[in-house]
C-alpha cells in the first residue's frame, strides 16, 4: 500500500467511482492522502451514503456529449491545472444477444465504454502533458475477447485496449499510459446489465480484493496488467508462505 506521504496532495481523477471497483479505489487513494475528484451518471443526491467528506463529486453522464466539457469545467473550477492520475474506470454491460441489442443500446454501450473514454483523454491531455507529465490508467475487461451475451461490451473494451496500445507508442514513453484486464468481480454491474443471479456469481473476484490489485498497480504503472482469478490464486499463495518465510 501507498505511504500517505506518496500520494499527498497528488491529483487523482477516476470516473464511475459511485460504486463497485471505483467507489473502493477512491476509499484507497483517499486514504493515500491524494486530492480526488470522481464522477458518475447518478445526481449527487443519490451519492452512497459512505462516500468521502472531502471528494469532489461531478454527475457526468458518459453518454452524453457534454461530459469531457463538464470535467475541465470542473477541474478549471478547482484551480488543477494538472493531473497525477487519471483512471477511466466507469463502463456499463448489457447481457443481451447481438441479434437482439436496439440500435440505441449500442449507441449507449461505445458511448459509455469506448467514445466517452477518447474524448476525456483529448479533452485532459494539457493536464496530463505537464512538465511531470500524469499517468492515464485505462480499465479493461478479460471479456474483451469475446464473452456471450455481451458482444457490444467486448468489442467497446477490445476498442479501449487498441486505444491503450496506440497511445503508448504515440506518447512514445513520455506519458504513462496503462491498461488492465479484469475477469469477473462480484459487483452490482452484473444484475445491472440484466443477469439473473447465478449460484456461479459468488465464485467471482471480491471487489475490495480488485480495487487493492488495482491500487498497487497504478501506483507501479505497470503498462499491461490483468487481475483475474490466476492472479487471486497467486496472491492467496503468498500470503501463506510470507509467514512461513518470515519465522
Ligand atoms: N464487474 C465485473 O465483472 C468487471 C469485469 C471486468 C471489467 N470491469 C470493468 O470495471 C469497471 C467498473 O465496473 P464495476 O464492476 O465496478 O461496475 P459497477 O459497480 O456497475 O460501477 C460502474 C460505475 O460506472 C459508472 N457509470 C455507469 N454508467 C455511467 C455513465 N453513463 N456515465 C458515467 N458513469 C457511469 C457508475 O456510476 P453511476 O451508477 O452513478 O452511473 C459506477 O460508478 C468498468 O469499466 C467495467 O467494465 C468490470
Amino acid at each position: 500500500m501507498a505511504s500517505s506521504n506518496e500520494l499527498k496532495g497528488k491529483r487523482v481523477l477516476i470516473t464511475g467511482a459511485t460504486d463497485g471497483i471505483g467507489l473502493r479505489l477512491l476509499e484507497r487513494f483517499k486514504d493515500g492522502g491524494a486530492k480526488l475528484i470522481a464522477t458518475g451518471s447518478r445526481p449527487k443526491s443519490e451519492l452512497p451514503k459512505n462516500w468521502p467528506r472531502k471528494v469532489t463529486y461531478v454527475q457526468a453522464d458518459q453518454s452524453k456529449r457534454d461530459t469531457p466539457r463538464k470535467l475541465v469545467k470542473a477541474l478549471t473550477k478547482h484551480k488543477w491545472s494538472t493531473l497525477d492520475y487519471l483512471v477511466l474506470n466507469a463502463g456499463v454491460g448489457l447481457a443481451i444477444s447481438p441479434e437482439q441489442e436496439t440500435a440505441m443500446q449500442i449507441r449507449h454501450s461505445f458511448s459509455v465504454n469506448l467514445l466517452s473514454p477518447i474524448l476525456i483523454v483529448r479533452a485532459l491531455y494539457p493536464l496530463l502533458a505537464s512538465e511531470e507529465p500524469g499517468k492515464l490508467t485505462l480499465i479493461g475487461s478479460t471479456a474483451r475477447k469475446g464473452n456471450q451475451n455481451f458482444a457490444t461490451y467486448s468489442a467497446g473494451k477490445a476498442g479501449i485496449h487498441g486505444f491503450a496500445r496506440a497511445l503508448r507508442s504515440e506518447w512514445d514513453g513520455n506519458m504513462g499510459v496503462q491498461f488492465v484486464d479484469i475477469g469477473p468481480v462480484a459487483t452490482g454491474m452484473h444484475e445491472r446489465a440484466g443477469m439473473q443471479h447465478k449460484w456461479w456469481h459468488r465464485l467471482f473476484l471480491k471487489p475490495d480484493f480488485v480495487a487493492d490489485r488495482l491500487f498497487e498497480l497504478i501506483l507501479e504503472g505497470k503498462p499491461a496488467a490483468k487481475i483475474d482469478h490466476a492472479d487471486w490464486i497467486a496472491q492467496s499463495l503468498y500470503s501463506l508462505v510470507l509467514p512461513a518465510r518470515r519465522a
